[in-house]
Order: C-alpha cells, then structure tokens, then sequence
C-alpha cells in the first residue's frame, strides 16, 4: 500500500533473503571474499560465523548464485542440520545429483560420495558443500564432516566444506572433541553488525534497489537514521524490520519523510532498546592483502553477473609464486 505513496516499485525492506536486494556492505563483502576465496582455492573447510539476523544466509545465496553459473564448480547446499548421519549423506548425495535410493546404505553413499568428488577433482573441477545454519549440527553429523574432509589427494583437497552459522558454531568448533576438524579449517570469517555509517547506506540502497530515485527531502530524516541504527543495532533483519513499519506509519500519516518519532514509536512497539549498541562499532573483521584482493575480485564478478556478462572462468588474482593448477 505504501509503495505508491513513497513511489517504490517494490517493499523494500523485505524479510527474504533475495540476493537482488545485496547490499554489498564492507563486512558482507569480506566475508564473502574469504568464502570465495577459500573454495576457489581449494583451502577445504571454510567457517563463516555470524550472530542471528546479520545477513549470513543471503550472503550464501548470492555465493551460490555465482556458482551456478559456472560449469566448473558443482555444490550441495545444506539448510537443515537436524538429520542423522545417513540422512545427512543421502541429502548430500542427492543434491550433487547422484542417483540414490531411500534404502542406499551408509557405505554405499559414502562410496558414490568419494568416488563422485574424487572424479570431479581428477578434472581439476571444484566441487562443494555449504551448510547454512551449521551451528545446529549435532557433533556425529561434525564427525561425518571431518571425515568427508579427508578427500584429497597429496597435493589438492577435493571437497570444498562451507559452514556457515551463529557463534555457537564457533564454541562447537572450539570443543576438545573436535579438535580434528578445527585443524583442518583453514579460513573462518566473522559478520559483524552495521556501523552506523554502513546502516545510513544500506537503508538508501535497499530503497534504491526498490525504485526511490531523487527526491528533495530523504525519505529517512538523518535524526530517524540514527535511531534505526541504535536499535536495531546495526543487524539488518532488524533494520529491516523497523524501517518496514516506520513506512507503513508514515503512510498511515501521510508523511513524505519519516520523522525520528516514528522510528522510536516502532522501537517501542517491539520491545527494542538501544543496549549493546556499542556491538555494532566493534570489530571490524580483519582483511590481508590476500583478502583485499579476492574482494575486489568477488565485487567485479558479481556486478558482472548482474549485468548478465560474469566471467566465471576468470581465476582469482594470484600472489607471484603462488600457482593456478587448482582453481
Ligand atoms: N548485505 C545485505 N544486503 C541486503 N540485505 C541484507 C544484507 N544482509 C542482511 N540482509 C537482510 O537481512 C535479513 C536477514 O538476513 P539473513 O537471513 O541472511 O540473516 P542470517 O544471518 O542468515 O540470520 P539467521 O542467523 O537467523 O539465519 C534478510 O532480510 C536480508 O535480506
Ligand atoms: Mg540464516
């Protein structure tokens, strides 16, 4: 209802996780370097760990959008954690395509598995497997997981492991009993929060992405933005959701710009409160030269696959010495 009213062609603060709504923030862009990074390189296990609502899942989606366009690099994406160790392996076996049946038995998955991972990696093919929500594994699925990451050969690992979850998974990994898989990952990324400085930028580029094109006034005055970002502290989800219902109550009052009052009327309504707001100033993940450049890289790739023009077969810059014959 209130699209017309504020002239956007679509809701802007939509709660899916679309990735034609990515706001390349530096946070989620580094994440998704060392993501890209990792799996194109052929590093293994790779962690992305973020708290609830910072924008993990939607960062994966847009990783596997670029993926599908490639004829290089075939994945099995993971979303619900909560199975057995035979569901687990079956899941994964079907999603790579294999032909599995219901009563396929463990050994035999596993045995399409490997020789199915270890075919592509004969091909120098690039084949992975991302877990989204990867903090609800049980510690026999994390077991299984290690033990998928012992495909390799003497100089290349076969099977790239995306995991990705909330900080638990972090604590998990940190776990005596998991000592094996925590050797074998050999990149983890952390997403923080929007700073305010970010959160002003991804609130107009949401709105852009939705048709708001020049207008005199801000359809956020910059008082409301400082309030969106101190209580939603700077997680999208919640950015989200506040600036939804701020544009539902200013259409509610007709205004052309929404006022720092609505923005805290909202705050009100769901029970927000500005404590640990200083969360959201802290930790900027940490970036090498490395990093930096796989950044630049993945930001180039995908606004080129938006455009329709993504050359995937383009490797990753590569550090002088370091070799190609993997990626
Ligand atoms: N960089 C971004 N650009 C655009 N929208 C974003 C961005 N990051 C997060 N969002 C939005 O924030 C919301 C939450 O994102 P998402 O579902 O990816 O979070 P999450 O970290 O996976 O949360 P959870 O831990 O609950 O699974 C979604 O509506 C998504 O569209
Ligand atoms: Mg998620």
């Amino acid at each position: 209802m209130y699209k017309s009213f504020y002239h956007l062609t679509r809701n802007p603060f939509d709660l899916t996780p679309d990735p034609t709504c990515f706001v390349p923030t530096v946070r989620h862009n580094e994440a998704l370097a060392a993501l890209y990074y990792g799996i194109r390189r052929h590093k293994g296990v790779v962690v992305v760990t973020g708290e609830v609502g910072t924008g993990k899942t939607l960062m994966l989606r847009c990783l596997l959008q670029l993926f599908k366009e490639s004829s290089e690099i075939s994945y099995a994406y993971l979303f619900n954690c909560r199975l057995s160790p035979h569901e687990f392996l079956h899941y994964t076996a079907a999603d790579f395509g294999l032909k599995v049946e219901e009563n396929t038995g463990k050994s035999a998955l596993l045995l399409e598995l490997s020789r199915y991972v270890t075919s592509r990696g004969l091909q120098g093919l690039t084949t992975v497997l991302v877990i989204d929500e990867a903090h609800n594994l049980s510690m026999e699925l994390l077991e299984e997981i290690r033990l998928l990451s012992n495909l390799e050969t003497n100089d290349d690992k076969l099977l790239q492991i995306v995991l990705v979850g909330q900080p638990e998974l972090d604590l998990k990994l940190d776990s005596f009993e998991l000592r094996p898989l925590k050797q074998r990952i050999a990149l983890r990324a952390h997403l923080t929060p929007l700073d305010e400085q970010d959160t002003e930028r991804y609130i107009q580029e949401r709105l852009t992405i939705a048709g708001d094109s020049q207008r005199a006034e801000p359809l956020f005055a910059p008082d409301a933005v400082k309030a969106i970002h101190q209580y939603s502290r700077g997680f999208p989800r919640l950015i989200n959701t506040i600036c939804e219902n701020a544009l539902i109550t200013g259409y509610a009052r007709q205004l052309l710009t929404i006022p720092q009052d609505v923005i805290l009327g909202v705050a009100r309504d769901f029970h927000l409160n500005t404590n640990g707001s200083k969360l959201a100033r802290n930790g900027q993940a940490e970036s090498d030269q490395d990093l930096e450049r796989a950044k630049n890289f993945f930001l180039d790739l995908y606004a080129a696959t938006q455009r329709g023009t993504a050359p995937l077969s383009q490797p990753i810059p590569v550090k002088a010495g370091e070799h190609e014959s993997n990626i």
